[in-house]
């Protein structure tokens, strides 16, 4: 098993990142304008890879603002469900289906202790840098035992996410142009404790600036498989992009399948 890493600094209001950082509509901000295309690929790529049929119950875990819920309701797995901690993010989730006359399921919940019963899930997604948040691997590890109790046997799960290659640990500065909002993120790579820290400062048209952190723990595919296994998973297949590109030494994301045996 992988050494724990130290804490992060807490946050000015006291909350972990984790919670701050998903507050109001900064990361609409950074990442609200994802385009509806890559969303409709992932979600084709994944309805292959997990074989999901329209009356499987699939949680997508961390769904920030439902992209994945939202494609996956339209296109007829209505049994789906977008399971977030951020209420700002989920108030928007719905307020955007309801603006274009759709309706989806979503859940207030931690995924650290869902509020669901064993085995309910046909599915589990833990899309697009949703994991290595907590401060210790420990931790991160029981998010992945909680998705584990939540299958059934047989159910599958897929994550995605960054892997600590040069692309993702030596981005430095850049800035990016929201709707209301430019953003800047300084990002930087500590590898003691292998966490990706990101500060970002956005600053509104309306002439506010507000400023935020996180700390990213990010694993290897070694070192997931490993995590996933501990948790009880069989890992199934393993990408490096949702165009079915191999994992290789020198991919920058890691996208695995895994069912619960
Ligand atoms: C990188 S975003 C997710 C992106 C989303 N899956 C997508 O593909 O667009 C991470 C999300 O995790 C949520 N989150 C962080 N910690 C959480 C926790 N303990 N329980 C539930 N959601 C959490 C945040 O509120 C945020 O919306």
């Amino acid at each position: 098993m992988t050494q724990p890493a130290p804490a992060p600094a807490p946050t000015p209001d006291g909350d972990p990142w984790w919670i701050s950082n998903y507050r109001g509509t900064g990361y609409l901000e950074r990442y609200g304008s994802h385009d509806g295309a890559t969303t409709r690929r992932d979600v084709a790529f994944l309805a292959a890879r997990l074989a999901l049929q329209t009356d499987h119950t699939i949680l997508d875990l961390c769904c920030a603002f439902a992209r994945h819920t939202a494609e996956l309701t339209r296109r007829g797995y209505t049994h789906t469900t977008g399971v977030d901690l951020s209420q700002d993010l989920l108030d928007h989730a719905a307020a955007t289906a309801a603006a274009d006359g759709e309706r989806i399921n979503l859940l207030h919940a931690d995924v650290r202790g869902l509020p669901l019963d064993d085995g309910c899930a046909d599915a589990v997604l833990l899309l697009f840098n949703s994991f290595g948040f907590l401060d210790t691997t420990d931790e991160d590890l029981g998010v992945l035992r909680e998705a584990f109790r939540v299958l059934r046997p047989g159910g599958r799960m897929a994550m995605d996410h960054f892997t600590p290659h040069p692309d993702t640990t030596g981005m430095g500065t850049r800035t990016v142009r929201g709707d209301h909002a430019e953003t800047t993120q300084q990002v930087t790579w500590d590898p003691a404790t292998r966490r990706l820290n990101r500060h970002t400062t956005t600053a509104y048209d309306d002439g506010t600036t507000d400023t935020s952190h996180s700390s990213v723990r990010l694993y290897t595919p070694a070192e997931l498989t490993e995590l996933l296994h501990a948790a009880g998973f069989v890992v199934d297949e393993q990408f490096g992009g949702y165009d079915a590109r191999p994992l290789t030494a020198d991919s920058s994301r890691h996208l695995v399948t895994a069912h619960r045996p």
